[in-house]
């Protein structure tokens, strides 16, 4: 039997926890933490967001970075979800350490391993939909295992918005593209 729940408490897993950096008009840097964004092709990344001094930053800059929270950086990844860079200097706050992208006009925080750098393709007020194009990414040494990114020592985590908690991402558990061959392979036998 099914439990019924709202629409506005559904819950879609896993979500992200995007760190989404970008600089004012004075280049100082800001970051925010955002949960409803997701690849939507190759090159591009769909973010939903209501009005933030973030999106008043790309409506000047026309670009920004987004970071993945991490077990090591979830104490300001959450930080950077419960404070206004309209009050402070959220990054000075947490004691981080940036540099801009060598591609858009938008920080490096280098706190976090991966990071995309990203051109803003479209921003909507209106919708709340913000779409970049992804130009180049920048993965820290330490998280690479013969040329791949390694989640296994990136740690990535994700937000679970049933309990609004932060969970690490776990093991290898199958091949993708190749799992499913178990069933498929089966049921041509079958067919055939
Ligand atoms: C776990 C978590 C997820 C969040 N996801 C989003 C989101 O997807 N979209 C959004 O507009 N705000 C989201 N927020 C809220 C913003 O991060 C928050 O309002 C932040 O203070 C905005 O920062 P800014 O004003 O410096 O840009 C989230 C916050 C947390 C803690």
């Amino acid at each position: 039997m099914s439990v019924e729940f709202d629409a506005k408490n559904t819950v879609i897993t896993p979500e992200a926890v995007l760190i989404i950096g970008t600089y004012d008009e004075n280049g100082v840097p800001n970051a925010m933490n955002a949960a409803w964004g997701t690849q939507t092709d190759f090159s591009e990344i769909t973010i939903s967001l209501s009005q933030h001094k973030t999106t008043e930053n790309i409506e000047k800059t026309g670009a920004f970075t987004v970071a993945f929270g991490t077990v090591d950086t979830v104490t300001i990844s959450d930080y950077f979800g419960v404070e206004s860079g309209k009050k402070v200097n959220k990054i000075a706050k947490a004691g981080c350490h940036v540099h801009k992208s060598a591609h858009v006009n938008a920080p490096i925080i280098e706190e976090f391993p991966l990071t995309l750098e990203c051109r803003c393709k479209d921003w909507n007020p209106e919708t709340g939909i913000l779409v970049g194009e992804i130009v180049a990414q920048q993965a820290d040494e330490s998280i690479i295992t013969d040329g791949k990114i390694d989640l296994d020592k990136m740690k990535p985590i994700i937000y679970d918005s049933a309990i609004h908690a932060y969970r690490s991402v776990g093991p290898v558990i199958a091949t993708a593209f190749s799992e499913g061959f178990k069933i498929k392979k089966a049921v041509n036998q079958w067919d055939n």
